[in-house]
């Protein structure tokens, strides 16, 4: 038996993506408005899953309270507000697009997280585009 608990999160960061290799031309084809050199932001929209077991005595999964303060202070606290390619240094020499950020969320959480759970990562960048990470 398996169950899976969501908690939800944003945060708001700026980025560009681009190679320093390329030009500015190679760079607008490949990455679009998302190589702009004075950077942009998005409202990235996150939902963490977590899979397990009931425990028999508390009827959680997970305290949920736990589970707030980890995605608060490895994720929220970690990225928002931020300028990924200057301020994240997993960034400096890798583009943070959001298929590279949702595997940087996952490994913060991964190893906050009791071993004994299944950690799933959904990255929204727009309304449209995400992601799903599971390790
Ligand atoms: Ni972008």
């Amino acid at each position: 038996m398996s169950i899976t608990v969501y908690r939800k999160a944003h945060f708001n960061a700026a980025h560009r993506l681009y190679r320093k290799d390329w030009d500015d031309e190679k760079n607008k084809s490949v990455f679009g408005k998302c190589s702009n050199p004075n950077f942009h932001g998005h409202n990235y929209e996150l939902e963490v899953g977590i899979s397990g077991s009931i425990d028999k005595e508390t009827g959680f999964l997970i305290d949920m309270e736990e589970l707030k303060n980890i995605i608060k202070e490895e994720v929220e606290e970690y990225l928002d507000h931020k300028n990924l390619n200057m301020d994240i240094p997993d960034f400096k020499e890798m583009n943070p697009t959001m298929e590279n950020i949702a595997i940087l969320i996952w490994d913060r959480l991964r190893n906050k997280l009791n071993s004994k759970f299944k950690v799933s990562v959904k990255l929204y960048e727009t309304p449209r585009n995400f992601v799903v990470y599971t390790g």
